[in-house]
């Protein structure tokens, strides 16, 4: 049975993500990033996460086995900064609409994200259309806040606890 790509789509928009940017730097140094809600956390000990990375992303050579790559996990009021890097921008770091800092491995991290992971390309893996990319954490921060969603498509907000 052939699935139908738009209800697949709309299916998988079910689940509710949060939302991050994952940056990494091309072999000229040059900073790229994409806006991903694939991340998840993966293994406390060794400490892994993952997120699926698009075959044709411009940025896909950046995330090569062993190279670095930050994680901003976003907040609520970051919604700009993922569209912005959801976009095909030549150069999304020429844009100077928001403050990043370099991490400590190099690659760029949002100032005022929920959330920062730096990390090491541990391991690609196939993932269909997408590459399933392993991640070894080397640094976090967080900060207080509340995340921006996604979910069926739309930016979303949490509305409080149960
Ligand atoms: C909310 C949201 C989540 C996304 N999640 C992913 C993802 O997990 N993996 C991915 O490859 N692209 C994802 N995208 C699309 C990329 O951000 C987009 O295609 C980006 O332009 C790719 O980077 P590039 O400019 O280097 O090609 C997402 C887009 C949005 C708006």
């Amino acid at each position: 049975m052939s699935l139908d790509q738009r209800e697949l789509r709309d299916v998988f928009g079910c689940f509710a993500t949060g939302v991050t940017i994952i940056t990494a730097r091309e072999e000229d140094g040059r900073p790229v990033g994409l806006t991903a809600n694939s991340f998840t956390s993966v293994s406390l000990d060794p400490p892994l996460v993952l997120f699926n990375l698009d075959r044709g992303a411009n940025c896909a050579d950046a995330f090569a086995e062993g190279r670095p790559f930050a994680v901003s996990v976003l907040r609520h009021d970051q919604m700009a900064q993922s569209n912005h890097f959801a976009s095909k921008a030549e150069d999304k770091f020429a844009d100077d609409g928001f403050d990043w800092t370099e991490g400590e491995n190099g690659c760029p991290v949002l100032d005022g994200a929920l959330a920062q992971l730096e990390c090491t390309c541990d391991s690609l893996h196939d993932g269909g259309d997408h590459w399933i990319i392993i991640g070894r954490v080397s640094r976090t921060a967080r900060e207080d806040g509340a995340p921006l969603l996604f979910y069926r498509g739309r930016y979303v907000h949490l509305e409080g606890e149960w």
